[in-house]
């Protein structure tokens, strides 16, 4: 009984002060993010796959690789399990009180061996910091996994976008609208829409999975 009321209470305090206050943020991150219509041809090769795990299926084998946001590093295991890459970066810089140091450590505990004969590279720090690390024309492809938002995710397509080979692929985490749980606006489907339209590349996979959030895959057109 008592539990219930409390239940009640918490519930009545979250729609009447909570709710509106996101929504109003929400709103307006919502309404400051640029919308870019996507035309046929961005979209007419898409397949769509059952989740990431066979999107990996179908990537590039023993390639130049980058995971951006690697958090302790699960995409990681199966990133190099699936695909076994010939170099693989791995870029993160660990400064929020959730992803900490102490994923690092998990990363590097999990990749010994690798990071010892040099297969496995940390390049620690922002995505966009880390990116002058790296050669034009180097990755056959990457994976995107950070912020989420539309600022971070415009600023890494930009920036990785010379950092791909001619034909490689940028693909990435969270092409969907928000964060339902902590109720966060996302914006990586407005800037990976808004980047194939202005440097003409394609949509060439989308993941559906129900227990995470879907990926993406573009290439050059
Ligand atoms: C959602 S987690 C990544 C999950 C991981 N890709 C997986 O699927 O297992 C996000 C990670 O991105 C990192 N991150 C956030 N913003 C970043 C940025 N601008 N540059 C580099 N890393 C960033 C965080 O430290 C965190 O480890």
């Amino acid at each position: 009984m008592k539990k219930n009321i409390i239940t009640k209470s918490v519930g009545s305090i979250y729609r009447s002060i909570f709710l509106p206050v996101t929504k109003k943020v929400n709103a307006k991150v919502s309404a400051s993010i640029p919308k870019t219509q996507l035309l046929e041809k961005h979209v007419k090769n898409a397949k769509l796959l059952p989740s990431r795990k066979e999107m990996l299926d179908l990537f590039p084998k023993n390639a130049v690789v980058a995971e951006l946001g690697v958090d302790e590093g699960t995409f990681s295991e199966m990133i190099m399990n699936q695909t076994q890459p010939s170099k693989f970066h791995i870029v993160d810089f660990w400064g929020s009180k959730r992803y900490n140091q102490m994923k690092r450590q998990k990363v590097e505990t999990k990749f010994a061996s690798q990071l010892k004969d040099g297969s496995v590279q940390i390049n620690l720090g922002l995505s966009t910091t880390v990116v002058h690390d790296f050669p034009d024309n180097y990755f056959d492809w990457i994976y995107i996994d950070t912020d989420h938002g539309y600022k971070v995710t415009h600023e890494e397509l930009e920036a990785y976008k010379d950092k791909v080979k001619s034909g490689g692929i940028i693909a990435g985490h969270d092409y969907i609208i928000g964060n339902w749980d902590g109720v966060v606006r996302y914006g990586v489907i407005e800037a990976v829409h808004e980047f194939c339209l202005k440097y003409d590349w394609e949509i060439i996979y989308l993941t559906a999975e129900l227990d995470n959030n879907p990926s993406f895959a573009i290439r050059r057109l």
